[in-house]
């Protein structure tokens, strides 16, 4: 079943959506890459940066664990990279620790 987004967020807002969904504040998504340490995304770390659904939705992210996201995306301005460049929020080069566990 595919609900759409707004219906969604609505059905997260007034909780009746519990823990199993992963961005919004205090709920987190986790990537494990085969060769590299496990990302741990966090929405509440991102939440008060200042995003808000719509920073990620549906623009860079789709509402589902559906990215497959590459080594070659950390040079592109894709996923996480389209913020995480070095400006908007801290760059990759020599930051691999901050997103990889153990990186
Ligand atoms: C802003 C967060 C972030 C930073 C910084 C970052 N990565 Fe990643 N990286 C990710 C995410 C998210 C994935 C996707 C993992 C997945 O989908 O399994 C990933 C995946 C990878 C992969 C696996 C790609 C594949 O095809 O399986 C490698 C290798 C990797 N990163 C290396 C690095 C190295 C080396 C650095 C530092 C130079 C780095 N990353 C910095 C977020 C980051
Ligand atoms: C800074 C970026 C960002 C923001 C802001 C954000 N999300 Fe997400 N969201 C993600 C990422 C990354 C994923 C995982 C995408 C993937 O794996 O393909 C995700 C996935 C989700 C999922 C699917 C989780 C699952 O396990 O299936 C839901 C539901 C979701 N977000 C809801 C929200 C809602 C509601 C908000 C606002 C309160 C929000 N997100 C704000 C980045 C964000
Ligand atoms: C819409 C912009 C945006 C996107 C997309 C985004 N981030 Fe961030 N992220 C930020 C900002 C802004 C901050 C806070 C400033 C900073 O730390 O440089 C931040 C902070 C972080 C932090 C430090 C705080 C913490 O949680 O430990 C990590 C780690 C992180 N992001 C990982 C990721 C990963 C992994 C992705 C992709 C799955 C991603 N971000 C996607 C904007 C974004």
């Amino acid at each position: 079943m595919k609900i759409p987004f707004l219906i969604l967020a609505l059905l997260v807002s007034v909780g009746l959506i519990g823990l199993a969904q992963a961005v919004p504040p205090g709920l987190s998504v986790e990537f494990a890459p085969e060769d590299e340490g496990v990302v741990t995304f966090s929405g509440t770390s991102h939440y008060e940066a200042g995003m808000r659904c719509s920073s990620c939705h549906m623009s860079v992210f789709d509402v589902s664990r559906s990215a497959r996201i590459s080594f070659g995306d950390h040079r592109s301005d894709q996923f996480c990279f389209g913020c995480h460049d070095g400006e908007k929020a801290f760059g990759v080069r020599r930051n691999c620790g901050n997103c990889h566990e153990g990186g």
